[in-house]
C-alpha cells in the first residue's frame, strides 16, 4: 500500500452533477487526487434514509453511472482514484452496528443537519435518519480515511466520526485513525434563478453534461439585477448571479472587470454580459464533454465502480477484523465453534 494519506468523501446518488457541485467539491477533489490516496463513495444506503421508494432505488444504477462519469469528465483519474458503491460492501452495515454503542441518541438528536433533512424530505425522524452520521462514520473509517472534505452541512458528521473513533480507541486500544474534516472556502453557488443554492430539484441548475445550446438557453434566462429595466440604467454587480458566475467561470479577468465597470455605469446590456458568460462556461465544459464522450464510449464506468468497490471492500474487511480483534469479538464465535467441533469429533470417535 502507498505511503500517502487517505482522502475519503462521497455523495448520495442523485444523478448528473451541476456547476454547484463543480465549484463546491469536484474541483477540490481533482486538485487533491494525487496528493492523497483517494476514495469516492456512492452513498446509496444514505439515500435510503430519506428516499426509499422502489422508484428511487430503481434509479440508483443510472444515477451512480452519471455521477462517476461527470467526475471523470471533470478530471478525476479513474486509474488513480477509487469509486465505490456503499451497498456493495455489506461489512459497512456490520461496522455501523458496532459503532452504534459509541454514541448517544441525545448527541445525534441535537444535530441541526438531521432535522433539516427530515424537514426537507417531509418525513418524521426515523431511526435510520438519526443514525445517518453513524453510518457516515462507517464509510469514513472503513477505509481508514485521514482527510474528509465535506460541505458545511456535513462537518458535524465528521465530528461525530472523530468522537466515535476516539471512543473506540479509548475503550479497545488504538485502532482507528481520527480523521480530519475540511470544509471548502468557496461559497455555495447561487442558482440561475437567483435562489440561494443551485439544486437539481429547484430546476435552477446548469449541468456539466449540458450541451452548448442548453447552456446558452439557461444563461439567457438567468436572473440578473431586477431593478435594471434597460441597458442604460446603472446596475448592481454585487450578488448578481450573472457576475457571480463570471467570477467563478470566466478566466478572462480583464473582460469581467470591463463588463462590471460598464454594468455599473449603465453602458452594457444584459445580452452582452450573458453572451460572454455563455462562451466562458462552454469553453470550460468543452474539454469535459470530450472526456465524458470518450469514457461513455468505452462502456467502462460500471467496471470502474465494480473494481473500486472490490478494493474498498477488502480494506473494509481488514478494518473490521482489526476492530473485532481489538474488541475481543473475533474470538467469541471461534471459541464456540471449536467447542462444537471438538464435541462432535469426540462423538464420532466414540461412535466408531
Ligand atoms: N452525507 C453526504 C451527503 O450529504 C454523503 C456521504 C455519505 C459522505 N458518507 C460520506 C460524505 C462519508 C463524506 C464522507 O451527501
Amino acid at each position: 500500500m502507498s505511503e500517502k494519506k487517505r482522502l475519503l468523501t462521497g455523495d448520495r446518488p442523485t444523478g448528473k452533477l451541476h456547476l454547484g457541485h463543480l465549484v463546491g467539491s469536484i474541483t477540490n477533489r481533482v486538485r487533491l487526487q494525487n496528493e492523497y490516496e483517494s476514495f469516492f463513495l456512492i452513498a446509496d444506503l444514505h439515500m435510503l434514509t430519506t428516499k426509499n421508494k422502489p422508484e428511487d432505488i430503481a434509479r440508483i444504477d443510472e444515477n451512480a453511472h452519471d455521477m462517476v462519469l461527470d467526475q471523470i469528465a471533470a478530471g478525476l483519474d479513474p486509474d488513480n482514484v477509487v469509486f465505490y458503491m456503499q451497498s456493495g460492501i455489506p461489512e459497512i452495515h456490520e461496522m455501523y452496528t458496532l459503532f452504534q454503542s459509541l454514541v448517544t441518541v441525545a448527541r445525534l438528536e441535537r444535530l441541526p443537519s438531521l432535522k433539516d433533512m427530515a424537514r426537507d424530505a417531509d418525513i418524521e425522524m426515523s431511526l435510520a435518519l438519526l443514525g445517518y452520521p453513524v453510518l457516515q462514520a462507517a464509510d469514513i473509517l472503513c477505509v481508514r480515511g485521514d482527510l474528509v472534505p465535506v460541505g458545511k452541512d456535513n462537518i458535524a458528521h465528521v465530528e461525530i466520526t472523530r468522537e466515535i473513533a476516539r471512543r473506540f480507541n479509548f475503550l479497545y486500544g488504538e485502532t482507528l485513525p481520527v480523521p480530519d474534516g475540511i470544509v471548502g472556502d468557496v461559497p455555495t453557488l447561487i442558482g440561475t434563478d437567483g435562489q440561494a443554492k443551485m439544486s437539481k430539484s429547484l430546476n435552477n441548475s446548469i449541468f456539466i453534461s449540458d450541451t452548448p445550446s442548453e447552456v446558452k438557453k439557461k444563461v439567457r434566462g438567468m436572473y440578473t439585477d431586477p431593478n435594471r429595466v434597460s441597458a442604460d440604467v446603472p446596475g448592481t454587480v454585487e450578488g448578481n448571479p450573472v457576475f457571480i458566475y463570471h467570477d467563478a467561470f470566466n478566466p478572462n479577468r480583464e473582460e469581467v472587470e470591463d463588463l462590471k465597470a460598464r454594468y455599473r455605469e449603465g453602458k452594457v446590456g444584459d445580452v452582452e454580459v450573458k453572451e460572454k458568460l455563455t462562451v466562458a462556461i462552454n469553453n470550460m465544459l468543452a474539454p469535459m464533454h470530450e472526456r465524458r464522450a470518450k469514457y461513455e464510449e468505452t462502456g467502462l464506468i460500471e467496471e470502474i465502480i465494480y473494481n473500486g468497490t472490490q478494493i474498498a471492500r477488502e480494506e473494509t474487511q481488514k478494518t473490521l477484523y482489526m476492530m473485532k480483534k481489538a474488541m475481543g469479538l473475533t474470538g467469541v464465535w471461534n471459541r464456540i465453534r471449536r467447542k462444537v467441533e471438538k464435541r462432535q469429533k469426540k462423538q464420532t470417535a466414540q461412535g466408531d
